[in-house]
């Protein structure tokens, strides 16, 4: 595996496996690498010949109260994970090598209908940043493939109205949720919790399995539903953000006879926000 810090040795990387006629997969991320990482990075070794990785803690997806400085950087335990994994290239930029002005005057990418819905709504600039560094990320490595989580359910959707608007051309493939044995996703900031905290956190899932029980049983009244979760969640010591039934193409609010339907979550336990969603075919 190849470490590049810089777009130059980047792109010179890439032209020299694009002209062995390899196709390339490309695989974001922010590091503290989990399993569910490893499987992102799986399915694009199942995608393509090439895979790159990139480690980059966006500080433009980050509000000014959010956990930009604190946020696990395990840099060592991250390469091992990916050089057994048989990566070949691993981008590790610095902020300035993606960034070239400051954040503030930098170029955005803003995706009309993000910034003020679910995770949007209390978290203001984080799509915006995420579609930003995903454009600038994209542009260096120009892949053939990426691959995104299910478990950023927003973030995937997102992802997928940008390449379409701005007619990149990229396969974007989702990869579903690995979750713990108790059901609890992984995600990076599970680390972020105490025992006691980590014991409670699994009713995220549970609550959001008990909505998607109720809608496959038949029920429609989204919003009471919803209430219900966010009660719950409140009950288990959570704070929640919301609790909402979408359609899963573009997050729009069901109507009754939806066939397809995405139950997503955010909710804080202590200090960590944990989002969740489940997805769920109407039979
Ligand atoms: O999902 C993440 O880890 C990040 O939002 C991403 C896509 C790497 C952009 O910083």
């Amino acid at each position: 595996m190849q470490t590049l810090t810089t777009t130059a040795s980047l792109r010179e990387s890439i032209q020299a496996q694009r002209a062995l006629g390899k196709r390339i997969a490309f695989v974001p991320t922010m590091g503290n690498l989990h399993d569910g990482h490893l499987q992102l990075v799986r399915q694009a070794r199942a995608l393509a010949d090439c895979v790159v990785v990139s480690i980059f803690v966006n500080p433009m997806q980050f509000g000014p109260n959010e956990d930009f400085a604190t946020y696990p950087r395990t840099r060592d335990a991250d390469t091992a994970a990916l050089q057994a994994e048989g990566v070949d290239l691993l981008f590790v930029p610095a902020v300035e090598e993606l960034y070239t002005g400051s954040l503030d005057e930098v170029t955005r990418v803003e995706v009309p209908g993000f910034e003020g819905d679910l995770c949007g709504r209390s978290r203001p600039g984080f799509f915006t940043g995420i579609a930003t560094v995903v454009t600038g990320l994209f542009n260096r490595v120009q892949p053939d493939v990426a691959v995104f989580g299910e478990k950023d359910f927003q973030q995937l959707v997102m992802i997928r109205r940008m390449v379409r608007d701005l007619c990149m051309p990229i396969e974007v493939h989702g990869v579903a949720t690995m979750r713990e044995p108790d059901g609890l996703a992984m995600s990076s900031r599970n680390s972020y919790l105490d025992a006691g905290q980590r014991g409670r956190a699994i009713r995220l899932y549970q609550v959001l399995c008990e909505v998607a029980a109720s809608l496959q049983a038949g029920s429609r009244e989204y919003e009471v539903l919803e209430q219900k979760a966010m009660q719950s969640l409140g009950e288990a010591g959570f704070e929640p953000d919301y609790v909402s039934v979408r359609e899963p193409s573009g997050l729009r609010l069901p109507g009754p006879d939806a066939g397809q339907l995405v139950v997503l979550a955010a909710a804080t336990l202590g200090q960590t926000r944990l989002i969740d969603n489940i997805s769920l075919s109407i039979t």
